[in-house]
């Protein structure tokens, strides 16, 4: 047994123990916030505080959020909207590169986009602006997308063939557009260039080939996305509550940018033109995930948004694997970074140089597993106080997952009209998994289930259910057992199981 000792010592001498002078973790003040006005991340490591986030104490309410595949970036993302919704009404648009978001924003009554499947955005449209302005930004992306910055006439020549088509489709170039009125597309643009080269009087055609070049990658027949007329109101992304843009069916990254960087410059527009609003919280979230040139380029409006949004009530909220990805001047300027589970010492060398935190941080972070997290904030205090603390981990929130087992394919006629026999059976995600666990199902196998379940929107025929089951190694028994505590009579039963497993 040991002993409890007391000793006899300085207060100077306790006061050299780092622990007790200096706490690694801000001021309960500092993290316990307001719970009506602030949102719940998860419990301190250490004091076991809970980390209510509000960015009235902050800087700016901009969060940049790092870690490696898995170790939790998405999740994060997902709660904090979710709360950021309850909490203030808050509207978010996640420009959303792989299509990882699309289920979730479908689950939480959100409205899913996806661009090239079914939805298109003429990146000529005004949404209120002056042809002149948009003529800015659709040049603005040429510069970071292409090589135009490096060819000047072709640059003039399409600034001119573009305002041109302003006034052909009927705008005046430096004034508001009415509304309703259809813009032209790049379409329109590159048709002028083509008229202008053959009319064969230009000094140098080949600068007006090239310029017609450059237009036509984003204008080409089946890759048409940004030269048709719109399908939605980018204008009013920024207030249509959850918002998904599903980037992933677009055939590559320089269109993913092009669509994002057409989006940020549509939400900075409608942020400067629409003000503040009377109460506290945030107003809208854009959310960039793992967005490859948007995020790192500081002429994209990533930029913009991060250095006028908090008076806006717009916070910024971006994700990626490397940090190096994330412009300089959104990374040192966000009020809020989540360090996640981080691998490579070159990564980790970056964040401990530009963020400032101890050896301790450090290690602690090469040992995260998912979901935990190191936050480091910047208060606006003149209080002296670590700014840098560790989380337990990120308590999130997501929505139940649903699986619907149809039984539509064994029942006959009479069956299915009548009003007593049960047609289908609901499980919760957790609870389908637990069950198959209680019949011996294998790890492996039971993932390879819902895999395929979530293939099929998570609703599948009762045979083609019991055929999987069989084929991941359940036994006919098991799945008899199953069978009757959902509930199906045994004359259901004995139809299932001989209808399914014979392929
Ligand atoms: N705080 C958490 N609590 C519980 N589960 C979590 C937590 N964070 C992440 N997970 C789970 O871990 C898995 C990976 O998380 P997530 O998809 O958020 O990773 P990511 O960092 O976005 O990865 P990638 O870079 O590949 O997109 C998911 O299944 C998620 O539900
Ligand atoms: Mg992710």
């Amino acid at each position: 047994m040991t002993m409890i000792k007391f000793q006899h010592i300085m207060s100077n001498e306790i006061g050299k123990r780092a622990f007790m002078s200096r706490p690694p973790e801000p001021p309960v003040s500092a993290l316990l916030n307001d719970p009506i006005q602030s949102i719940f991340i998860g419990i301190t490591k250490l004091f076991r505080v809970p980390f209510t986030w509000s960015y009235l104490n902050l800087t700016n309410p901009h969060i940049s959020v790092v870690g490696i595949s898995g170790s939790g970036k998405s999740y994060f993302v997902k709660t904090f909207l979710l709360r950021a919704s309850y909490v203030w009404n808050s509207n978010a648009v996640i420009i959303d590169w792989a299509g990882e978001y699309k289920s979730w924003v479908n689950q939480s009554g959100g409205t899913v986009i996806s661009l090239a499947k079914g939805d298109y955005m003429n990146i000529m449209d005004l949404s209120g602006m002056r042809p002149l302005d948009r003529t800015k930004q659709i040049i603005t992306s040429l510069e970071i997308l292409t090589d135009i910055t490096e060819y000047p006439e072709q640059r003039r020549l399409t600034e001119e063939a573009i305002e041109q088509s302003y006034l052909n489709a009927g705008f005046s170039t430096s004034d508001i557009p009415p509304p309703g009125k259809d813009a032209p597309t790049l379409k329109d643009t590159i048709a002028l260039l083509q008229e202008h080269l053959q009319e064969g009087t230009y000094q140098y055609p080949a600068e007006l080939e090239n310029t017609i070049y450059r237009l036509r990658q984003f204008a080409r027949e089946g890759e048409d996305y940004f030269a048709r007329k719109s399908t939605l109101d980018i204008g009013k992304l920024a207030s249509s509550g959850l918002v998904d843009i599903d980037l992933s069916g677009l055939a590559d990254d320089k269109f993913r940018a092009m669509a994002a960087l057409f989006i940020l410059q549509t939400l900075k527009e409608k942020m400067r033109s629409e003000g503040a609003m009377e109460s506290k919280g945030l107003k809208t979230i854009v959310v960039l995930d793992e967005a490859w040139k948007v995020a790192s380029d500081g002429k994209s409006d990533a930029v913009t948004i991060v250095r006028e949004g908090r008076k806006y009530q717009f916070a910024l909220l971006v994700a990626s694997q490397n940090p190096t990805d994330i412009n300089e001047a959104i990374f040192s300027n966000v009020g809020t970074t989540f360090i996640l589970r981080v691998k490579f010492e070159k990564f980790m060398d970056y964040l401990q140089g530009s963020l400032n935190f101890s050896n301790y941080i450090k290690s602690e972070i090469s040992e995260f597993g998912v979901g935990q997290a190191a936050v480091v904030m910047a208060f606006q205090t003149t209080l002296k106080f670590p700014e840098t603390f560790i989380l337990e981990r990120v308590k999130g929130e997501e929505p139940l997952h649903i699986y619907t087992l149809d039984f539509s394919d064994v029942l006959v006629q009479s069956e299915i009209t009548s009003t007593v026999v049960q047609r289908e059976y609901q499980f919760e995600r957790e609870e389908l998994k637990n069950l198959l666990i209680e019949y011996n199902i294998k790890d492996s196998e039971i993932n390879a289930i819902i895999a395929y379940m979530d293939e099929k929107e998570r609703t599948v025929k009762i045979l083609d259910f019991v055929t999987m089951m069989r084929q991941h190694g359940a036994e006919v028994s098991h799945i008899i057992e199953l069978l009757r505590r959902i509930g199906l009579s045994d004359v259901l039963i004995t139809r299932i199981v001989s209808g399914s497993g014979e392929q």
